[in-house]
């Protein structure tokens, strides 16, 4: 199963591109889910059917979901969401309802995420489209594994010391709450979920992102940091889908002349940042874009004859390699200065990378667990680190 994420800057145009998208693929034959997890839902205007809280068929081959969380906690997490209340209770603070539970950010996600681990499980879809919400927020999400695992980790040793305190006193603390088996239990289920999605996440052949930007300075800069970023978690962005292009014939036009001329300036700046990546246009329409015709002109525009479930590159953006002197840890690290980035050793088996303002825990391989670093450089776009091997 092929996963499609569509993310960029607010109002780019990811919705009718994840729409386009996901029309083409139906129309292809694939057996396609369009998945939206910005709570600001508009999947279903752009394709101008009602969406509800389930899986809702639109047409042949296509069906579609927007994640509505509070009904994913009150289904799904309903455990968790019970004892996390009564142990709230319990230390004397407010009760915490689902409806609460379910603004702390990220769920959205996380629900996607384990809806992508379902159709890859029970094969119900060639393909899953996800829509997302603007960038910042989905590039912290889209680390979300990394950082619940240790969030869970974190809860979890918390639990566990509690539990272990509470049999040594039995009785003097029985206002607490213990987790529940069913509550343990969920906690189990929702660490095999991460590491599960991560695995998905990460497999360049599986998984791609697709960032979607605009020909305008501001766009261009933000759609490059995000590049870097979805790099650092070792997701592999393979195209870009520039959107609202004007058409030759405004470079004619009085009104719209200047604005052509900038981005047509835009576009080289582009191409200069990111070739030889695939770039994809699609021109700013007239008429409203809305519902199955328009998606389809859409998905023309973009992918011409393409069939949109090809990888453009399937390189990792990590990698690893070993001659008889070192071992190199490669990771693709573009549009950033040699300055920016900060490699701490945590343990023998975790490297933190920083980045600007994101940090990335890394679990090394086993072969690099007590080897040595010697040093780290930049070069094309790729930040090698070496490692000395066993023998030096
Ligand atoms: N090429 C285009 N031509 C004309 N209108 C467009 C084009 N692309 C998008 N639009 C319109 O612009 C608006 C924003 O597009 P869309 O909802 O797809 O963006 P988005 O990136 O998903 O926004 P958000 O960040 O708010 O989720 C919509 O009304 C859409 O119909
Ligand atoms: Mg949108």
């Amino acid at each position: 199963m092929r996963l499609i994420i569509y993310t960029g800057k607010g109002g780019v145009g990811k919705t009718s591109t994840s729409a386009a998208t996901a029309y083409r693929l139906a129309e292809l034959g694939y057996k396609t889910i369009l998945m939206s997890t910005d709570s600001a839902h508009s999947l279903g205007d752009s394709l101008d059917v009602k969406l509800g809280t389930t899986i809702t068929h639109v047409r042949e081959n296509l069906d579609a979901l927007e994640i509505d969380i509070i009904h994913e906690m009150r289904t799904k997490w309903n455990d968790i969401q019970n004892y996390v209340s009564a142990f709230m209770l319990s230390q004397g603070m407010g009760d915490i309802s689902a409806e609460e539970m379910a603004i702390l950010p990220g769920m959205e996600m996380i629900a996607a995420l384990f809806y992508v681990n379902q159709f890859e499980e029970n094969g119900m879809y060639d393909v899953v489209v996800m829509d997302t919400a603007p960038t910042g927020e989905t590039l912290r999400l889209l680390s979300f594994p990394d950082v619940t695992n240790w969030y869970l980790d974190k809860g979890f040793s918390v639990l566990k010391r509690l539990m272990k305190i509470a049999k040594l006193t039995v009785g003097k603390l029985m206002d607490m709450p213990l987790p529940s088996d069913e509550v343990l239990d969920s906690v189990e289920d929702i660490k095999d979920n991460m590491g599960r999605v991560k695995e998905i996440l990460e497999d360049p052949k599986r998984t791609t992102v697709r960032l979607v930007m605009n020909p305008e300075k501001m766009v261009i800069r933000e759609t490059m940091r995000a590049y870097t970023y979805l790099s650092l978690y070792n997701k592999n962005v393979e195209a870009i889908v520039v959107n609202r292009v004007l058409p030759p014939e405004a470079g004619e036009s009085d009104f719209l002349k200047d604005k052509y001329k900038e981005q047509e300036e835009n576009m080289e700046l582009i191409h200069n940042a990111f070739d030889p990546m695939e770039i994809k246009t699609c021109m700013m329409m007239r008429t409203e874009l809305r519902g199955e015709e328009k998606l389809r002109e859409m998905a023309s525009m973009i992918y011409g004859e393409d069939d949109p479930m090809r990888i453009y590159s399937d390189a990792s953006p990590m990698s690893f390699h070993t001659d008889d002197r070192y071992h190199y840890l490669q990771m693709r690290m573009p549009f950033v200065d040699s300055s920016e980035v900060e490699l701490f050793r945590i343990d023998p088996i975790t490297l933190m990378v920083h980045v600007g303002s994101q940090k990335r825990n890394l679990q090394l391989p086993d072969v690099l667990a007590h080897a040595e670093i010697s040093g780290a450089e930049f070069k094309d776009n790729k930040l090698i680190i070496r490692f000395k091997r066993e023998s030096q």
